[in-house]
């Protein structure tokens, strides 16, 4: 990897001194990037309905939020200062988002969420706030000033749609311009400014909570778990109470759920289910006229494979989990599906007994041939 992204740091170094650590200023990390898209294509993106998009107005204690999608006319009657469009998951719809995305490949995949793009006017802001993950924020066209702070003080306005600040006190300030990066930590403070009309694409990671870890789990539990027995009294003594919970029927009860149990294997089963799950909006579009089998083998040889972008491939020991579903491949598969997952592509020969797998994947919009 060229090493302007991380500012001269390998990503060891960056992953040791820097990542979910402290903020970094990159200068030109991208020379010559000017951006993915224009700012029409962005309000045309907002009008589609299968894109994610906010509008964002406002400055100080008034701030307004809408959701998309978005008529070109509601643009055309904002006013030319303080307001920003943002797109998520800019990667499911744009190659090139995409591969923008593959230059942070040194942070495990199940670890990256979607690449955002924010078009703001002169003085368009989404407010002083901070984000609960890390990001990278790497500026396209037009400049944008960003003040960002490690403050413990994180309240909230009460009554913004969105997360404000109530306070916000600057500990740095730099303006960025077509190419530089930002890197921040969670919870750390920032206020982005736009100079004048400007892109800033957001590299965004998940961060799942322990809450929302533990609720995947149970459910996942809830489906594969098997359990014996069922409640039994023989030893039943005449209650004084007959409406009264006896300590003898919570004790049983306790036993019974005392002997839900999981192992390592359980973890990583769920995980990699978890992890891989595309998030409820994203949908994926099977081919209209799909190649038959034997053309598909033909062509994918040729040219080799890709995931679609909305795919995700994971794996953990020989365990593969593609969008949610897990699978066990032979041996010799698994050298080609652990490239695929590394890579999100494969190039030719492809081995014969995959064939089958990726042709089912291709027939669920999950992977395309790659050609050129
Ligand atoms: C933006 O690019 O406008 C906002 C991104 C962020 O603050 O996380
Ligand atoms: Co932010």
């Amino acid at each position: 990897m060229n090493n302007t992204l991380l500012g001269g740091l390998s990503p060891t170094r960056f992953l040791r001194d820097v990542w979910h650590k402290r903020p970094l200023l990159i200068r030109n990390a991208v020379p010559g990037f000017t951006g993915l898209l224009s700012p029409d294509d962005m309000l045309h993106l907002a009008g589609r309905n299968d894109v994610e998009s906010r509008l964002i107005q406002g400055s100080g204690t008034h701030w307004q939020l809408d959701h998309g999608p978005f008529r070109k006319s509601e643009f055309k009657r904002l006013p030319k200062t303080a307001w920003t469009l943002l797109v998520q998951s800019l990667n499911h719809v744009l190659p090139a988002a995409d591969a923008l995305l593959a230059r942070f490949n040194f942070i495990p995949h199940a670890r990256l969420d979607d690449l955002m793009a924010s078009y703001a006017v002169p003085g368009g802001s989404v407010g002083p706030h901070f984000d609960s993950y890390d990001v990278f924020l790497l500026q396209g066209q037009g400049h944008r000033r960003w003040q960002i702070s490690t403050q413990t003080d994180l309240a909230l306005l009460d009554d913004a749609p969105m997360k404000i600040l109530r306070r916000f006190e600057a500990e740095d300030e730099w303006l960025l311009g077509p190419g530089d990066m930002l890197y921040l930590p969670p919870h750390v403070a920032h206020y982005g400014v736009a100079e004048d009309a400007c892109m800033t694409y957001s590299i965004g990671f998940r961060a799942p909570t322990a809450e929302e870890l533990a609720h995947g789990f149970l459910m996942h539990l809830q489906d594969t778990l098997t359990l014996e027995g069922r409640y039994a009294d023989p030893d039943l003594r005449l209650q004084t109470h007959p409406g009264e919970i006896s300590r003898a029927m919570l004790n049983q009860i306790e036993g019974m759920i005392a002997r839900i149990k999981w192992t390592r294997p359980d973890i990583a089963e769920f995980a990699g289910c978890y992890l891989s799950d595309p998030k409820p909006n994203v949908f994926f579009d099977a081919p209209d006229s799909p190649l038959s089998r034997a053309a598909f083998g033909k062509q994918a040889d040729r040219f080799g494979v890709a995931l679609d972008p909305k795919s995700r491939l994971l794996f953990t020991g020989g365990r593969f989990f593609i969008n949610g579903e897990a699978f066990t491949p032979a041996a010799d598969e698994t050298p080609a599906l652990q490239q695929l997952g590394d890579q999100r592509r494969l190039s030719p020969p492809l081995p014969a007994g995959l064939r089958g797998r990726l042709y089912d994947w291709y027939q669920a919009g999950w992977l395309e041939v790659d050609i050129p």
